[in-house]
């Protein structure tokens, strides 16, 4: 049965593009279905100044395909020696549109995260001033903290007091993995969620049970079943507070399939059609668009993209590249775990 659906173009509100050869090999599956997408500045060494900013724009400009029209939104890497006026320009002036909080060595290339939060009040006071928002990795990395808690302890012990302490600041809860996290949004202020694909479709079982799969390892790593529910019915809902955040983050074969593996997941090349096949699935396609392409540039306040994408449904299952090709080696493509067969027309 063929099927159709048009969606305002959607974007991706987290975003790993790395740079050089893996940048140039990977982008293109980001540029195709997407209008515009937040850029993550974990880069090694990291995104911290607006000058870094402005020259990693520029490289990712001169990676894209000829003729495309995408748009990435920079970030700064809060460390504690961000200058508050740096980004408070940075912002002012267009250059980029967040910046980004990772709690030191909570995930890959956090060593220059936050130690000590009080060293980065007179930014986040700045950024508070001028509207600009403050991108979270929710992770506590307290040794003593069982991995499978450690959003919710980070909900707890620090995203609840600095919010206390600056209401006002806009905030992005990145890549929710539990339904903590989908209650806490839920009941707060100034404050949205982004949900990745992979989160939407896979729980823990996924990564541990059968045999190890590092390619559904990433940070947050995948929670139980409950979890999982409760973002599918944050993300379905329609409701404002959610939008898609893919944290697509390639990492070369050999990376992932090793005693010390990365964390990422790489969804780039079949996001739209795996979210169209969860949305069929819960008899929510008529709230695809406000998640992807809706939700996400109201708390950013950005306008919403004025071109469409199509959707089709086939009845054959859809094939997607196993693995990306890029100068750097192999990226393997997220792997649903069941057949597509929805594209992006
Ligand atoms: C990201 C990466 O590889 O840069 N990995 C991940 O598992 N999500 C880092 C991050 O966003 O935590
Ligand atoms: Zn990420």
């Amino acid at each position: 049965m063929a099927r159709t659906l048009t969606i305002t173009r959607p974007d991706d509100w987290h975003l790993h593009l790395r740079d050089g050869a893996m940048l140039k090999g990977i982008l293109p599956e980001t540029a195709r279905d997407f209008a515009r997408a937040i850029i993550m500045p974990n880069l090694v060494p990291p995104v911290v100044t607006a000058k870094h900013a402005a020259a990693y724009r520029n490289r990712i400009m001169a990676a894209l395909p000829k003729g495309s029209d995408f748009q990435p939104l920079m970030t700064l890497y809060l460390t504690e020696e961000t200058d508050p006026a740096d980004v408070a320009s940075a912002f002012t002036g267009g250059l980029i549109t967040a910046v980004k909080l990772y709690p030191a060595g909570a995930t890959t290339h956090s060593a220059s995260g936050v130690k000590d939060f009080n060293r980065v009040m007179p930014v986040l006071e700045k950024m508070a001033e001028v509207g600009c928002t403050l991108c979270v990795h929710g992770e506590v990395t307290d040794p003593d903290i069982d991995i499978f808690d450690r959003e919710a302890v980070f909900i707890d012990r620090i995203l609840d007091p600095l919010r206390r302490r600056i209401p006002e600041l806009r905030i992005t809860m990145e890549h929710m993995t539990t339904k903590d996290a989908v209650d806490y949004i839920a009941a707060e202020e100034n404050i949205a969620g982004s949900i990745t694909t992979h989160h939407l479709i896979i729980n823990r079982n996924h990564i541990l049970v059968g045999g190890i799969k590092p390619h559904y390892y990433c940070l947050p790593v995948a929670k139980r079943e409950l979890h999982r529910q409760a973002l599918l019915a944050a993300a379905t809902s329609g409701e404002a507070k959610y939008f898609l955040g893919t944290d697509s983050a390639p990492h070369t074969d050999p990376n992932k399939e090793s005693a010390c593996g990365c964390a990422g997941v790489f969804s780039a090349t079949n996001t739209m059609p795996c979210l169209a096949h969860v949305y069929e699935a819960e008899n929510a396609l008529d709230k695809l668009e406000s998640f992807a392409s809706q939700n996400g540039p109201a708390h950013y306040r950005l306008p919403v993209n004025s071109g469409k994408i199509v959707l089709a449904k086939q009845d054959d299952p859809v094939t997607f590249p196993a693995k990306i090709e890029t100068g750097e080696g192999s990226v393997t493509v997220f792997d649903p775990g069941f057949p597509i067969h929805w594209r992006v027309a």
